[in-house]
């Protein structure tokens, strides 16, 4: 197998980023090296996402353009993995014949097999499996970025929110030991990891069914999340962790104490709202209530000095009325987000939503949308103007994506951040800039001290929450 290249495509969210750097894994410890562009890889893997339909259609369009290139070069592999997969099972197969392997969420671990079978196949090999038998954390990974890493601390999802497909596809929530995880993060430290992203589709529930199995697992007197953010806290080296997403149902103060308390815990969270209306939250199985919402919020920025929030926000459910879109709009405004991601509403096969009653005009549901999305951007933009003329630490990423002389990164509170390229800008350097410009969506800032005293923020000014 040596000599042959790979070139993997990852759609959705980070879980999927993770599980890409461990496909990516697989694929080296069998030769593989990686190439380029999906042009000229011997192998192209298309990691998917199931989320939104859009999601399905992008998959079905990308894989139609690279049909002709299969059919020019039939030596070429083509590997479907991922959640679409796990959703669409031998459709893929049906839509797409000229592919050579389907794999599901639950056995990245299952790929040289796979491919192996394939050899010479004239029908697509298809493994689709309803549980996971080996973590993905278990496997080989190979890092997009030297300095940081993807930690899932939790497979799966049991909560039952009725728009949402990634429970059916993802299966039931599984926490990974907790020493497991610490073990993880300190050979990632080792192997020149300054900064993890703690991965689960409800974080703050981790370790639920670890103490359920094993009472004397947990702490006393905190979380078990809790308990791996103070954990990871004593790593040597460890300069940054962060951490999504958490539930607002399951949100406990320990956590917020943590944040505050534990200097390589981010000051930034991400806390999926939804939707601002209590009559829409029932409809979405949600089960906390804008009130409740709006105090986690309040309580955020009154514990962590400079907190920066960034939420979630679907928008035109099934029954949203006027009056419920603007309360959406309300607690939005109220909350003062510093970024949001914003949905409309996405019909998913075997979802609760589908069946409820009051689907909505896709043109009311897009007009809502840009409203909705001017208000974040307007927040953001407030938001990240409050920072300019404050010093933070930035930990550099890379080469900036539209300006060569520029660098990138990211401030603790999750800000992008561009400066000029200096001797001092390496990928995986922590600087302090100062921050010169905003827009809505980046800052613009020059370097003030070159390798960043580690650990030490410079607080940004706090905003009320209401
Ligand atoms: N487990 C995470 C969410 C993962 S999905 C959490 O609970 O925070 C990421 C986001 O996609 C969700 O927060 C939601 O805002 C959005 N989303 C999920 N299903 C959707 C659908 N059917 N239509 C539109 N947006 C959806
Ligand atoms: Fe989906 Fe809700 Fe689970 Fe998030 S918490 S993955 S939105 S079911
Ligand atoms: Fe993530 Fe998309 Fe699957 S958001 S969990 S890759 S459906």
């Amino acid at each position: 197998m040596s000599g042959r290249t790979y070139f993997i495509r990852t759609f959705g969210c980070q879980m999927n980023a993770h599980d890409s750097e461990r496909a990516a894994g697989v694929l080296e410890t069998m030769g593989y090296r990686p190439a380029p562009d999906p042009a000229t890889a011997d192998l192209v893997l298309f990691n998917t996402c199931a989320i939104r339909e859009n999601a399905d259609q992008r998959l079905y369009g990308q894989l139609s353009a690279l049909k002709p290139l299969k059919l020019a070069d039939p030596g070429k592999t083509v590997v479907v993995g991922g959640c679409l997969a796990q959703k669409d099972q031998a459709t893929v197969a049906q839509r797409a014949p000229w592919v050579d392997v389907v794999y599901g969420t639950h056995n990245i671990a299952r790929l040289p097999q796979l491919l192996a079978r394939a050899d010479g196949a004239t029908l697509p090999v298809v493994e689709i499996l309803d549980h996971t038998e080996t973590f993905p954390s278990a496997l080989p990974a190979r890092r997009e970025v030297a300095h940081h890493a993807w930690v899932s601390i939790s497979i799966g999802c049991n909560n039952t929110c009725t728009f949402c497909i990634v429970p059916r596809l993802r299966g039931p929530e599984r926490s990974r030991k907790l020493g497991d995880v610490v073990a993880e993060v300190r050979a990632l430290v080792a192997d020149g990891v300054c900064e993890v992203s703690l991965l689960g589709q409800n974080v703050n529930s981790y370790g639920r069914d670890l103490v359920a199995a094993d009472p004397g697992a947990g702490p006393r007197n905190r979380t078990l999340f809790a308990e791996l953010l103070h954990a990871l806290g004593d790593v040597d080296g460890l300069e940054r962790v962060r951490f999504t997403s958490p539930h607002p149902k399951d949100f406990t103060a320990d956590v917020f104490a943590a944040m505050r308390d534990v200097p390589n815990v981010c000051e930034h969270l991400h806390l999926p709202l939804q939707s601002g209306s209590d009559r829409i939250l029932r409809r979405m199985q949600r089960s906390y209530r804008s009130a409740r919402y709006l105090d986690l919020v309040a309580e955020a920025r009154a514990t962590i000095p400079g907190v920066a929030i960034s939420t979630d926000i679907i928008v035109g459910f099934p029954g949203e009325s006027d009056d419920d879109f603007d309360d959406t709009l309300r607690v939005t405004e109220l909350a003062a987000f510093d970024a949001a991601f914003t949905f409309e509403y996405s019909p998913r096969p075997g979802t609760a939503a589908v069946a409820l009653d009051g689907h909505l005009d896709p043109a009311v549901v897009n007009a809502r949308y840009r409203r909705l999305a001017e208000l974040t951007r307007t927040l953001a933009a407030a938001s990240n103007a409050r920072q300019v003329g404050t010093v933070q630490q930035v930990l550099v990423d890379g080469e900036s994506k539209t300006d060569p002389q520029r660098v990138s990164g990211r401030t603790r509170t999750n800000r992008l951040v561009h400066l000029p390229r200096t001797a001092a800008t390496d990928p995986g350097t922590l600087v302090n800039a100062r921050l010169t410009s905003a827009a809505p969506f980046y800052l613009h800032g020059e370097v003030t001290t070159a390798r960043a005293q580690l650990g030490v923020p410079t607080p940004a000014p706090s905003t009320a929450a209401r």
